[in-house]
């Protein structure tokens, strides 16, 4: 990871209070990023402040009362009972517009000790954490490079101000720390997990193993293994006694936990259980192996996912009850897109905790800004602004989102920093020229490779509005040239052949964006405009309904209801193609939130009749169609669809992935290249390959319930993409399903 030098941090004076091993560690790590930096300290410890000054790493220190007048930025770097007692006379003595950050490892004593300040204050005050230090103490142990790499939480309110969180965050990007966001009582139960609890199991074996006759022998005798695991024990009392003080209710809890576990552990040891003993071994060297995996080796992004899993369903089956969805994607994407360059905090509710949209966070993340959650759904925005994002470390990673991969060129076309967007294997292989070749009309910079595919290489540059008609009715090249738009000078207006979602626009009125939207399918937007920051409530989407109303629609005696689902109009084709199949299906509860439209979706079983597709509902039904060629394996007769070359650039081929499974399950199809003909029939069994596309899997899982053998599904991963949580809401429903690792 390089570190940045940021010109807004290095015109600020910096106040360090505790000038310890985090203390130390910024102030050494600000002045190497920037050697004119002004930093100012104050410590207790009179020997580090001497010693400080002698490398030159601060040029004053002083009492914190002569010092917090003369800072811009604070940063309190103290043991967390004394944040109470030093927030109190800080505020007496910054000046109004100072930014104010802490380090604790605790932070929901903050909020107390915030309640007795004023709002200003409040405002001003960013509650950070590096997860980042060393057993070791003091300024003598303080590394320049400590943070390099390392994950910084920030845990801002709903009063924090945007730029007070933006300024927290660019002083850690120039320090080469990672920003992620954190609700105050989630980084509480996380770090008491992650941190405390192996902290307090470190000073407990030390304690206990000293407390023993022999001990010396003991410690004498004891070799690596002991040194690695009581490492930890070496750490400063005081620090520690504070943070369990502090976070006393959530570290009792996790202890309690663990306690329990020892008892498990020491019953099998004691009933000598080598079987139970191996088991819980595994699980935990598997667990471990995999995360280290994961999370501490570079290459993280292509081992993700790596082991298959795949589905087996049970022929038969029900579908009955009521089920909500998780959220929609495109809409999530955006919220992300729309409320980072927003101004102001943007609340999003019912967000899609799928991989492509949490990689779209993690992006954003990347470029500066702070995101707090996704928890259960929730998360907040603190925007930068239409020019706020930063330049990324790394080239951004798109996952499987053609979406994501899409929208982000557009408005990385139009930023004053270079950047690059990888994907997966699948999306590694779509086509990209569709967005590069009206890109650079309006003047951008941006290569893809030779075959037009991914990665894409931007160098940011200004842009020129333009008038583009699309050669196909896509809502991500639309996006994609309404974000460069948000930027271009002039009017960028694009036209549609056909109808296809507008998520982008209603969510740019939501974010009080002028856009103008014509009967004849042209959308125009201006450069000169600034986003407002909204709350948005996603609704479900109606692109993982799908796959349960076709499921009711098919088999006999189901009916199903499907709560707060999106019904945009540009998104309903499943809708109205299911009926044209002869589907009862109803909607009820119809409402509008945040600009979207939403209903509850009841569905019966009907016998379904086969039908010719008309080309105008296969944008509105664009993502649905491996379902809907699942309805028609179940209806009679044959359903014939035309005019959707689309299907063969999604996340697979789909009309080739769905012909090849359905003959695998029995069924006739006639493949074209625009399209495809099936004829409906009894659905057997088999082993078929979703080929990584998390809609062909769960189609295929809806087939099961009117076959006559089991059903397989291989490489199943790309599920989580979308719809995290498919296997257990499908079995809610009846359906015999479950996941596993082997064929
Ligand atoms: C999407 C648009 C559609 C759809 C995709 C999501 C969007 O793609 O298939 O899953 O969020 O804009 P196209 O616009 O390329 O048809």
């Amino acid at each position: 990871m390089r570190v940045v030098k940021c010109s807004l941090i290095a015109d600020k004076t910096v106040l360090i209070v505790g000038l310890g091993l985090i203390g130390g560690s910024i102030a050494k790590g600000l002045k190497k990023a920037n050697p004119s930096q002004k930093l100012l300290a104050t410590d207790a410890n009179l020997a580090s402040l001497d010693l400080a000054k002698d490398a030159k790493v601060i040029s004053r220190s002083g009492t914190l009362e002569e010092m917090a007048g003369q800072a811009d930025i604070v940063v309190l770097a103290v043991p967390p009972l004394m944040l109470p007692t030093i927030i109190q006379s800080l505020e007496r003595h910054v000046k109004s517009e100072t930014i104010v950050t802490d380090v604790a490892s605790v932070k929901s004593h903050i909020t107390d000790a915030l309640k007795n300040t004023s709002q200003v204050f409040q405002g001003n005050f960013v509650p950070g954490h590096p997860i980042a230090g060393s057993e070791k103490s003091g300024f003598e142990a303080a590394s320049s490079d400590l943070f390099e790499g390392r994950k910084v939480i920030l845990t801002p309110s709903s009063q924090t101000k945007t730029d007070a969180v933006a300024l927290i965050n660019l002083l850690w990007r120039s320090l080469g720390a990672q920003v992620i966001g954190m609700s105050l009582q989630k980084h509480d139960e996380v770090l008491a997990a992650t941190s405390h609890l192996p902290h307090a199991l470190a000073f407990a074996i030390v304690d206990a193993l000293s407390n023993q006759d022999g001990s010396d022998d003991i410690f004498r005798y004891a070799a690596g293994g002991f040194a690695d695991f009581s490492r930890l024990a070496s750490s400063n009392p005081v620090m520690w006694s504070d943070i369990f003080v502090a976070n006393s209710v959530a570290t009792e809890k996790v202890l309690e936990d663990y306690i329990e576990n020892l008892m498990i552990l020491k019953d099998a040891i004691k009933a000598k259980d080598k079987e139970a003993l191996f088991e819980l071994f595994s699980r935990s060297k598997e667990t471990r192996d995999r995360f280290i995996a994961q999370y501490f080796t570079k290459e993280k992004k292509l081992i993700m996912n790596n082991k298959p899993i795949t589905f087996h369903l049970a022929p038969g089956g029900k579908v009955a009850g009521t089920l909500r969805v998780p959220g929609d994607k495109s809409i999530s994407h955006r919220s992300i897109i729309f409320g980072s360059i927003a101004e102001g905090v943007t609340h999003v509710s019912g967000f899609l905790e799928g991989e492509d949209a949490l990689n779209t966070v993690a992006a954003f993340r990347e470029m500066g800004v702070t995101i707090t959650g996704p928890e259960n759904g929730e998360l907040t925005i603190y925007g930068v602004g239409k020019h706020g994002l930063k330049a990324p470390h790394e080239p951004l990673y798109m996952g499987n989102s053609g979406t994501a991969m899409r929208l982000l060129a557009g408005l990385l076309a139009a930023q004053d920093f270079d950047s690059q967007l990888t994907g997966d294997e699948s999306l590694s292989g779509r086509p990209m020229n569709r967005v590069v070749l009206p890109l650079r009309e309006m003047g951008a910079n941006i290569e893809a490779q030779a075959e037009g595919t991914p990665p894409l290489k931007i160098s940011g540059s200004p842009l020129t509005g333009c008038n583009y008609s699309m050669p196909m009715a896509s809502a991500q090249v639309k996006s994609c040239l309404l974000l460069a738009g948000l930027y271009a000078d002039g009017e960028t207006s694009i036209t549609e052949p056909a109808a296809c979602r507008d998520h982008t626009e209603r969510m740019l009125m939501g974010f009080a964006y002028p856009v103008s939207v014509g009967k004849d399918g042209v959308t125009s937007v201006n450069g000169d405009g600034l986003l407002t920051a909204t709350n948005i409530d996603v609704p479900g989407d109606i692109s993982s309904a799908a796959f349960f109303l076709v499921a009711a629609s098919i088999t006999p005696g189901a009916k199903l209801t499907l709560t707060h689902v999106g019904v945009n109009p540009t998104r309903i084709g499943v809708i109205n193609l299911l009926k044209l199949m002869g589907a009862k299906l109803s909607l009820s509860n119809e409402k509008t939130v945040g600009g979207e439209p939403v209903a509850d979706i009841t569905v019966e079983y009907s016998q379904l009749h086969g039908i010719e597709i008309p080309e105008s509902e296969i944008p509105l039904a664009i993502d649905e169609f491996p379902v809907l060629f699942v309805a028609a394996a179940n209806a009679i007769g044959d359903t014939v669809l035309h005019g959707a070359q689309e299907l063969r650039v999604k996340e697979s081929d789909r009309i080739d992935a769905m012909a090849r499974g359905l003959s695998t399950l029995g069924i006739v199809t006639e493949v074209y290249e625009d399209g495809i003909k099936i004829t409906g029939g009894p659905t057997g069994g088999g082993v078929v390959d979703s080929h990584g596309d998390h809609r062909i899997a769960m189609a295929f899982s809806v087939a099961a319930l009117c076959a006559s053998e089991p059903i397989t599904v291989l490489n199943c991963n790309n599920v989580a993409t979308s719809f995290p949580g498919f296997v257990e809401s499908a079995a809610k429903l009846g359906m015999l399903i479950s996941a596993g690792e082997k064929p």
